[in-house]
């Protein structure tokens, strides 16, 4: 059976605006009430403001109230499932610190970690 959060990141990584790296992610979050919210990177000609999927997923959430998060989906077409950038995992500690993270691509390849292992000694509102 095909996982529904992975799904959703697939069918996300599709809307993918990335006409200038060509390189298409698509990430689902699991809410912990159930909701699933998927966002895609949507890349900016001025290649700076570009924003990550992860990052759209999580202010797409938060903005529908979802403010906690216990699963995380990325998905890409690489060769090794793509693992978020540093950015990415800052965001993914405030807002899904407990998180199973999978890490999938197009040929059905996996990797796993725990949130917590992807940010060691992360910052967060709990050390100001
Ligand atoms: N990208 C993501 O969406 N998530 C990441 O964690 C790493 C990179 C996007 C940003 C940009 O549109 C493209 O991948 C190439 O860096």
């Amino acid at each position: 059976m095909t996982d529904a959060l992975v799904t959703a990141a697939t069918a996300a990584r599709e809307r993918a605006f990335a006409p200038f790296s060509g390189f298409q992610v698509g990430a689902a979050l699991e809410a912990e009430d159930g909701t699933i919210v998927a966002g895609c990177n949507v890349e900016s000609a001025s290649y700076g403001l570009t924003m990550c999927a992860e990052r759209v997923a999580i202010f797409k959430g938060v903005s529908e109230g979802k403010t906690r998060f216990v699963r995380v989906a990325v998905v890409t077409n690489a060769k090794t499932p793509t693992s978020p950038c540093g950015a990415c995992r800052q965001l993914l500690w405030e807002f899904a610190p407990d998180a199973d993270v999978i890490l999938a691509n197009l040929a059905g390849d996996v990797r796993r970690w725990r949130m917590r292992d992807l940010i060691p000694d992360g910052f967060d509102a709990g050390q100001m």
